[in-house]
């Protein structure tokens, strides 16, 4: 895969998912803006990669993202790709306090949810769009999950949000794609990240995560970032408004 010259945007670049990508993204000869709320390890992310830039910013912040895409105008000129990519869950919200029943959430966890994973991921879109048009199109991937397709119980804000995602992918697809932009998703099943290493190595929860899987381990970080770096790349020219299964066979 040859991303020479090419400028790519990856948001929650300084962990799990998004970081391996940007090392993926790195190797394949793209400089790569390492986007993040979490600014010192975004930092230590782009300090790895040759030609990286570090960004800290909330992308449930509207002006955030303008400025954020203003700030890679002004030191590359261009963008060529973005992975939207940044995301939270209840429990990440929760912060260790019990999973309630849909009908006892919070109302600001859900708010919190839609925030970050819906809401952003459409507020680095607005940005990042009239900027990939001036520089003549260029690829986007959106992060979906298994749950854009199925749910599980207490996690109705996530699910609410990633379907939601899938939704927004196919739009930017059907509306940009005759000027030149792609866009797709990605929908990983279960990835030992950061996000997820709580709860699916706890023993009441492993063996019924991995039960589904028919490869009978979980993603790591690097299985997705390779689904990521082929939809960016014009090896995949022809494919908009679509998702990559990245689960292991669960939904087979
Ligand atoms: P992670 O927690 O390792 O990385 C997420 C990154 O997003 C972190 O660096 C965090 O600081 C950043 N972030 C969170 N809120 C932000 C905000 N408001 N603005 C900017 N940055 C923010 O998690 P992981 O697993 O790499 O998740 C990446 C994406 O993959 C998320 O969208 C998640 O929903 C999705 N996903 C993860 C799965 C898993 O099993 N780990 C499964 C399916 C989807």
């Amino acid at each position: 895969m040859d991303m020479c010259g090419e400028v790519i945007l990856v948001t929650g670049g300084a962990s799990g998912i998004g970081a391996a990508t940007c090392r993926l993204l790195a190797a394949a000869g793209a400089s790569v803006v390492v986007a993040d709320c979490n600014e010192a390890r975004a930092k230590g992310v782009a300090a790895e990669l040759p030609d990286a830039m570090s960004l800290v910013v909330d992308v449930s912040d509207a002006g955030d993202c303008e400025r954020m895409i203003a700030a890679i105008a002004e030191r590359y000129g261009k963008l060529d790709g973005a992975f939207n990519n940044a995301g939270i869950t209840e429990v990440s919200v929760l912060n260790g306090a019990p999973m309630p029943e849909s009908h006892a959430l919070p109302l600001d966890v859900w708010r919190k949810v839609l925030n970050v994973d819906l809401d952003g991921v459409f507020f680095c879109l607005r940005a990042e769009l009239p900027l990939m048009l001036k520089s003549g199109g260029g690829a986007i991937v959106n992060t979906t999950s298994l749950q854009a397709h199925i749910s599980y119980p207490r996690t109705a804000a996530y699910t609410a949000a990633k379907h939601g995602v899938l939704g927004l992918t196919k739009a930017i697809a059907k509306e940009y794609g005759e000027q030149g932009i792609r866009c797709n998703s990605v929908s990983p099943g279960v990835v030992d990240t950061p996000l997820t290493n709580g709860v699916i190595h706890a023993p009441e929860y492993r063996d019924m995560l991995l039960a589904p899987i028919p490869l009978k381990r979980f993603a790591t970080p690097e299985d997705i970032a390779r689904a990521v770096l082929w939809l960016l790349s014009d090896q995949a020219d022809y494919i908009n408004g679509a998702t990559i299964m990245a689960d292991g066979g669960y939904l087979a």
